[in-house]
């Protein structure tokens, strides 16, 4: 049985498997897929004879929404109370692994693990299992060989695991799939990771000074009490934020802020900006039809805004959604790079980005 672990928020395993299921048939691959509820994994497989690394050749972790991080699966590993790195080397023998392409092993944890006996262990066990690959030959001796594939492995719990691979340019850029980002004391709000988190996602760390340097302009539309905010102007950005509600005062003291008190969705700019950013909590089609205006009126060149999902039919809601960002994009005109992606620090909504190409 050929399948790919997908890995998402807990409680969001239908949506991913959803998602997977119409993309994966959208490039020719078909097949089913099993949640495990509230845990933020999901087995998908393959019906076909496809392999998952052609599934994976074919689709990017880029244009899946749902889907946070995802693995081939080799297989699922017991694992004894004694020489628990004896049972993995004999696994992946038996599954006739050769180690060629790979130089790294990830060890990871569900995010709902709260034994932390295990967490605890799956830290220390990192290196007496990479050396006992190494020795084994499963492993390229040089860590630091670019390597196509890296080595995964789910604990599940103390006695099993789930054995994988993933592949180089095509898996989550945070280590284990979660970001680990440290709210600033100064930040206004916790909602300040979520800009930071869709940064690193959605753009190019090398070309991160021509997004966000040079001293550029930006709107922030329901900007109160002002973590977004905080974040553009950490970036030299001046800033007007669009709130009814108030800014925290030392982020107004920087001089960097002008605060408009008005509706987010009727405000625009005289001029154009560089970022529009909008976190307002509304219906997301509203949200969705907001960016649309913004872009087709170029009164910014990049966006990054949420979309609140309702309680159900969440998918499907994201599916209306986008459909009205490509039509109302594409009727302006516009060649555009859309992406979105249900961020670690996102619950009941998702984040979209938007640049304009030309
Ligand atoms: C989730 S909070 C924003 C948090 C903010 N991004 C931060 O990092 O601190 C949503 C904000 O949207 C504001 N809001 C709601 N409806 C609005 C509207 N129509 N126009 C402008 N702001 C609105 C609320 O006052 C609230 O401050």
């Amino acid at each position: 049985m050929q399948q790919v672990l997908l890995i998402c928020r807990p409680g969001f395993e239908a949506e991913a498997g959803q998602e997977m299921t119409d993309q994966a048939a959208a490039v020719g691959v078909f097949g089913y897929f099993q949640p495990v509820r509230n845990s933020g994994l999901v087995r998908f497989t393959i019906g076909s004879e496809q392999s998952p690394e052609a599934l994976m050749g074919r689709l990017s972790i880029d244009e899946l929404v749902f889907v946070r991080d995802w693995f081939a699966i080799l297989g699922d590993c017991p694992l004894p109370t004694q020489d628990r790195v004896g049972a993995v080397v004999d696994f992946l023998r038996d599954q006739g692994w050769d180690g060629k392409h790979c130089a790294r092993v990830e060890v990871r944890l569900s995010e709902t693990n709260e034994d932390r006996d295990l967490g605890n262990f799956a830290r220390k066990w990192v290196s007496p299992l990479s050396k006992g690959l190494r020795g084994a030959g499963l492993l390229q001796t040089d860590a630091g060989v670019e390597a196509r594939a890296r080595l995964e492995i789910l604990l599940i719990d103390f006695g099993h695991a789930v054995v994988g691979y993933s592949l180089s340019g095509n898996r989550s850029p945070f280590e284990g799939g979660v970001p680990r980002l440290r709210l600033s004391a100064a930040a206004p709000s916790r909602s300040a990771l979520k800009l930071e988190e869709a940064w690193k996602v959605f753009l190019p760390r090398e070309r991160w000074l021509d997004y966000l340097g040079g001293g550029k302009k930006a709107v922030d539309l329901g900007a109160a009490p002002g973590g977004w905010t905080w974040q553009l102007v950490n970036q030299g950005m001046m800033v007007m934020a669009v709130d009814n509600g108030p800014m925290q005062p030392e982020l107004m003291a920087s001089g960097h802020v002008e605060h408009v008190e008005a509706d987010g969705y009727a405000w625009r700019p005289k001029r154009a900006v560089d970022w529009m950013v909008c976190d307002i909590v509304d219906k997301p089609r509203r949200t969705a039809r907001l960016a649309v205006d913004w872009m087709a009126g170029k009164y910014c060149r990049y966006t990054v805004f949420n979309l609140k999902l309702p309680m159900k039919k969440r998918y499907e809601e994201w599916l209306v959604c986008r459909e009205i960002l490509l039509e109302g994009l594409q009727e302006a005109g516009l060649n555009v790079n859309l992406r979105a992606r249900h961020l670690y620090h996102d619950r009941e909504e998702i984040t979209c980005f938007i640049e304009r190409l030309d």
